[in-house]
Formats: C-alpha cells, sequence, structure tokens
C-alpha cells in the first residue's frame, strides 16, 4: 500500500473556484480507479464563508459536467503546510497569501504551486479568474480552466503514465 499524495486547493473564500478543482480533481482521479493514491481538499485564504457550502454556480456547472460537489468551507492555516504534500493556489493573489503562511512552519512538507502551472493552454496569466462578482458565463470559463489543468495535473503526478 502507498501512503496517499495530498493535494489542497486553496482560492480566496473556498465556495467558487477550489471547491471545484476539489470536485474535479477528485471526479478525474474516481474515473482512473486511483482513488486510493490521492487525497483532496480545499480551503480558502479568507474566512467570510467558513462553513458554507460550495457556491450554488459553482455547483451547477459542476452538475451538468457530471460531478457533486461536496464539503463546507474552512479557512487555510500554516497546519496545511504540514498535512498536504501540494498546495494548489488559485491566483496570484491566494499564493502570495499562501507564502506568508508558509514562512510561519519550519520546515513544510507541502510543496506551493499555481494550479495554472499545470494548465496547458496558460500563457502570461497563470490566474484562474475570481467568477464571485461576475455572470454564469464566467463559472462555465472556471470549469474549462479548472479541468484541463487538473487533467495535465493527474498526468504529471499519476504514476502509471506512459505504460
Ligand atoms: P472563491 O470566490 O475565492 O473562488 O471562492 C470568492 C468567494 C467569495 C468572495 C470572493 C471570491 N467574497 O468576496 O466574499
Amino acid at each position: 500500500m502507498h501512503t496517499p499524495y495530498r493535494i489542497l486547493f486553496v482560492c480566496l473564500g473556498n465556495i467558487c473556484r477550489s471547491p471545484l478543482a476539489e470536485g474535479v480533481f477528485a471526479h478525474l482521479v474516481r474515473a482512473s480507479g486511483l482513488d486510493v493514491r490521492f487525497e483532496v481538499d480545499s480551503a480558502g485564504t479568507g474566512a467570510w464563508h467558513v462553513g458554507e457550502p460550495p457556491d450554488p454556480r459553482s455547483a451547477a456547472v459542476a452538475k451538468r459536467h457530471g460531478i457533486q460537489l461536496e464539503g463546507a468551507a474552512r479557512q487555510a492555516g500554516a497546519a496545511d503546510f504540514s498535512e498536504f504534500d501540494l498546495i494548489l493556489a488559485m491566483d496570484a493573489d491566494n499564493y502570495r497569501e499562501l507564502e506568508e503562511l508558509r514562512e510561519s512552519v519550519g520546515t513544510p512538507r507541502a510543496e506551493l504551486a499555481l494550479l495554472r502551472d499545470f494548465d496547458p493552454e496558460a500563457r502570461d496569466d497563470r490566474s484562474v479568474p475570481d467568477p464571485y462578482y461576475g455572470g454564469d458565463d464566467g463559472f462555465d470559463r472556471v470549469f474549462e480552466i479548472v479541468h484541463r489543468s487538473c487533467v495535465a495535473l493527474l498526468a504529471s503526478l499519476d504514476p502509471m503514465e506512459g505504460r
């Protein structure tokens, strides 16, 4: 048996982007039969929405793609750097906040990166845009970015890749 590889997806509120990334990645992992190899979670750098379920617009776009979002929002903390192997920020602001948290940890276990570091279509802008104040089309766009980034992320981590 292998110890599961633990990934934490982080955005600002933990109600729009990161629960979607968590749900999409978990779905891809299940579809690949790799459930036992990975554990996923999500969190927000802010605390405003702690305890809330995913935003209905994120839940709706996920559902249209056959994915059920789960969980309640929580705030990211320094302990996450000891408990996860990889922490993926949705945007540059989230990344900066996480860097500050990481500084309070002696020897972090987790590697920190941007989700869009894995996006094969990302150019200069490596942030997943914040859809909170926009319309439903913003959530469709976020889904596409998150989905193709998660496919590439899993391919980069999948121990069976290339077999
Ligand atoms: P998220 O979106 O970071 O993708 O969950 C947001 C959710 C809430 C707020 C901003 C962004 N807010 O300002 O409350």
